[in-house]
């Protein structure tokens, strides 16, 4: 079954990224490492909403975005179409392509391996994006480097406000990480309820305490001129909604094992984009850039997956 977040909580997702610039940051590394493996077609498994599969289409390659939600692949369809060359699948990660090794390359990103649910489906999702991949083919996979994250804390990332389904919301997003695990928090609040229930209740406490935090004697608004905050009426219940998700965490050593393990030769790590080496406590990003061995025939990768 699909995370619930990425079934329901598709606008959620297209707002808390900054698309334009996302591209902009990790375009041209793709681009290096396909120009360097002779890429023609690429599987970009976990698309979501598929903006890097319809970059690479752009590019002039062949790009199949697949997808365990069916709401993300419907989105897809819906900002990139169909053209000759870009489809669209709903598929498990740790399931197998039809046509083993017709790819040039496999990418899996925006921390999509983390939600995998246990590192043995992790691991058969690994073997499945090198066994779409001919021999020398190219891996790539990103994850968070949950290990920059502090043990416990809870950490603010985001706190937007934008319009869903014509409504003014506000979007909270926290993590925090507990030992190999990360756990995800998104908060959504009707901005147009809010303000009605707020008028309803008259002046309240609630409507002033829910915002940025100001140091005592730096607030927007001069210290007693606001008549509001002197009544001490019962603070407004607001309306809201939450997804919470789980993430696996992977260390270099973990992600290094299930790529040989699934028929990696040579292996190159980064700690973000562009080409940022990795160093555990401080980099945002794990990234793996794996190559197919050469050597290993199809039908190797086949036995050891034990799947087909
Ligand atoms: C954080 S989004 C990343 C999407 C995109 N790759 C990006 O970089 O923006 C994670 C995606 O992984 C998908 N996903 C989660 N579990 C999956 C699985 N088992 N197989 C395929 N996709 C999965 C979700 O539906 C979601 O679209």
């Amino acid at each position: 079954m699909a995370r619930e977040v990425f079934e329901h909580w598709v606008d959620v997702y297209e707002l808390m990224v900054d698309w334009p610039r996302r591209l902009e940051r990790e375009g041209p590394m793709f681009r290096r490492l396909f120009e360097q493996t002779g890429v023609r077609r690429v599987l970009d498994t976990a698309c979501g909403p598929g903006h890097h599969a319809a970059m690479f289409h752009q590019w002039g390659l062949e790009v199949e975005g697949a997808d365990l939600s069916q709401a993300m692949i419907q989105r897809a369809i819906a900002l990139h179409g169909q053209p000759p060359g870009l489809r669209w699948t709903v598929r498990p990660f740790q399931d197998p392509t039809p046509e083993p090794g017709y790819f040039d390359a496999t990418v899996c990103i925006g921390n999509s391996l983390a939600l995998a649910g246990d590192h043995q489906t992790a691991a058969e999702a690994v073997r499945q994006m090198f066994r779409a991949v001919r021999p020398g083919g190219l891996v790539v996979i990103q994850v968070l480097n949950l290990w920059a994250l502090p043990e416990g804390k809870l950490c603010w990332q985001k706190c937007l406000a934008a319009q869903i389904g014509g409504k003014p919301k506000l979007i909270l997003k926290a993590v925090h990480r507990a030992g190999q695990q990360v756990f995800v928090d998104l908060l959504l609040v009707d901005l147009a309820d809010a303000e009605q229930a707020v008028q309803r209740a008259g002046p309240s406490p609630g409507q002033y305490e829910s915002g940025r935090s100001a140091p005592p004697g730096q607030e927007d608004r001069a210290p007693g001129t606001e008549t509001a905050r002197s009544n001490p009426a019962s603070p407004v219940s607001l309306p809201w909604q939450a997804q919470s998700e789980v993430l696996l965490g992977f260390s270099v050593e973990q992600l290094q094992q299930m790529a040989h393990q699934a028929g990696a030769e040579k292996m190159l790590l980064y700690g973000g984009y562009p080409d940022q080496p990795y160093q555990s406590q401080t980099s945002k990003d794990l990234i793996l850039v794996a190559w197919r061995s050469e050597n290993l025939a199809l039908g190797s990768l086949r036995s050891v997956s034990g799947r087909v």
